[in-house]
């Protein structure tokens, strides 16, 4: 079974403190693949090493590699944001961005310019939404905050988001539909 992530001697750091030693494991490429430990084991410090979300904690420190499909994931010529496209994460927590329910079920999509027109983008969150069971709960809520949604509720989990969005074109030409900016503020797609 070919192996898809590759951990070989990992250490981390926060400042002084070591919180991953010497970790080395190889994780099979279709499998799940669990983490299993006491509370401040490391399991989420290994998790965000896999994408590399760890970068922006101040004073952390990796040494050793990971390698994903072959490529190690810290060597300093890697795109980070394409890793991160790659590598995704899905929350115990919902994250719903400060946006509408349609941009932030639209943003996968969006940012990595999937859908050739506005029209596309809406077919494919209605098309989302209709898949995890939640079309007709939301289709009339979606121009409202997406944080105003309760997250214990059936309705307003952001984990159900699209993701990977599923590629249909490679250009992104007109804003979508209900956003009144585009790409919203902040973001670097
Ligand atoms: N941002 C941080 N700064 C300093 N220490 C941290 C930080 N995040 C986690 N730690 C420490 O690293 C260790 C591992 O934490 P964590 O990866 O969250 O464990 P787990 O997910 O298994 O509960 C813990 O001792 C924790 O206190
Ligand atoms: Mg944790």
């Amino acid at each position: 079974m070919a192996t898809k992530i590759d951990v070989r001697r990992f250490n981390f750091y926060y400042g002084d403190f070591q919180a991953l030693k010497d970790v080395t494991l190889e994780i099979p490429e279709r499998k799940i693949t669990a983490l299993i430990g006491p509370s401040g084991c490391g399991k989420t410090t290994f998790l965000r090493a896999l994408n590399r979300m760890n970068d922006r904690i101040k004073g952390a420190r990796p040494v050793g590699d990971i390698l994903i499909d072959g490529q190690n994931i810290y060597d300093p010529r890697i795109d980070v944001v394409d890793l991160r496209r790659r590598v995704g994460m899905v929350f115990q927590r919902p994250n719903p961005f400060p946006q509408s329910v349609f941009d932030n079920v639209a943003f996968g999509p969006a940012v990595l310019g999937l859908m050739r027109n506005a029209g596309e983008l809406a077919a494919r969150v209605e098309e989302s939404l209709i898949e995890v069971g939640l079309w007709d709960e939301i289709k009339d809520a979606l121009d409202g905050p997406a944080q105003a949604l309760n997250p214990g509720s059936s309705s307003g989990s952001a984990s159900r988001a699209p993701w990977p969005p599923s590629p249909r074109s490679s250009s992104w030409m007109s804003p979508a539909r209900r956003s009144t900016r585009w790409p919203p503020s902040g973001s670097k797609p």
